[in-house]
């Protein structure tokens, strides 16, 4: 498999980035972190800059990830790929109108630039909340179970609608370029540290994990799956659901499709616990093997 990927990475400062840089440093890429902030993380460049300023995002790919690349005198190397992480990452940070700003305008500078400049692979961070479950006026149902990456997506919420029209400007600039542009909806992002802390909280009050669905992404997996679809080339534009195995829940998935989800109908078989954010075709297409189930971190 081919590594040393020199990778321009948004958003790498934050709650998923920060594990997922460390995975892709690990595998051998390069990474350059652009980000209002830096990550304090060795073997990581880091150049501060505005996503929502497209001239900031042009010059970013343009330029030198570390001073060690201007000795060769060869100039600035290519980015091989970009990783769009940076985002306003929910509601009820900024107002409404501010996250629908920064994440629509910001993902289109990001697209726009990484296509205008040559750069084949660009990964960007969609959402589970484009289900529309998770940030709903009230209790909402899902048209079907278990969400997978067909689904009419149909948020309310200005966040989850920001994601939806990110994947359509994802599909606009693949369609325009023929590049491959993969989006990631990513779920409930779960560090480390936080399986003692959330998890037991979560199965004393299931009805509180209903909005995400039950999901969970543990931060290292995420690492694997945007490693791997740095590696698979050639699937143009793509929607990928991000998450683990089984629910992050102790109650078995016909058990909680009944109980939160009564009169949803289930579409085919699942496994006992199988995730009702499916995450099949990231096994499926990308060979996603996952190596943080809860199970190794909090007591059933
Ligand atoms: N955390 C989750 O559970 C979750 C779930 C689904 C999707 N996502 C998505 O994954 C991505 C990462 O989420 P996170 O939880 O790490 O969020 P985070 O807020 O912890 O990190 C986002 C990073 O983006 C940077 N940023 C914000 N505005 C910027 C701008 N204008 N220019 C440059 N950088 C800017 C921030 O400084 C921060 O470091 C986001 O796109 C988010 O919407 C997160």
């Amino acid at each position: 498999m081919g590594r040393n990927k020199r990778v321009l990475f948004t958003g790498g400062a934050g709650k998923a980035g920060r594990h997922v840089i460390p995975w892709l440093l690990d595998r051998g890429h390069r990474i350059v972190n652009v980000d209002l902030k830096p990550l304090d993380h060795s073997g990581v460049d880091n150049l501060r800059a505005d996503i929502t300023d497209s001239g900031q995002m042009f010059n970013a790919m343009t330029s030198y990830a570390g001073f060690d690349e201007m000795e060769p005198g060869t100039g600035v190397p290519r980015f091989d790929a970009v990783v769009h992480f940076a985002a306003i990452p929910r509601i009820l940070i900024e107002p409404d109108n501010e996250t629908f700003r920064v994440n629509t305008i910001g993902t289109y500078n990001v697209i726009e630039a990484a296509v205008k400049l040559g750069i084949r692979k660009i990964i960007i961070a969609s959402s589970e909340t484009t289900y529309g479950i998770c940030f709903a006026d009230g209790r909402a149902d899902p048209a079907s179970l278990p969400l997978d990456e067909d689904y009419d997506v149909d948020p309310m919420d200005s966040y989850g609608l920001s994601k939806v029209v990110n994947e359509r400007t994802a599909r606009a600039f693949q369609k325009r370029s023929g590049f491959d542009i993969y989006a990631l909806r990513i779920g409930n992002v779960i560090e480390p540290h936080e399986y003692a802390t959330l998890f037991p909280r979560w199965f004393e009050q299931p009805e509180t994990r209903r909005r995400n669905a039950f999901c969970y992404i543990d931060a290292r997996d995420l690492g694997q799956i945007v490693d791997l679809c740095l590696e698979k080339d050639g699937l143009g534009y793509q929607v990928f659901n991000a998450g683990n195995d089984t629910n992050g829940m102790n109650r078995p998935t016909a058990e909680l499709a009944a109980r939160y989800f009564p009169g949803v109908p289930v579409t085919r078989s699942m496994d006992e616990n199988e995730a009702l954010f499916s995450n099949r075709k990231i096994r499926q297409v990308l060979g996603f093997a996952e190596q943080h189930d809860w199970r190794r971190y909090v007591a059933g």
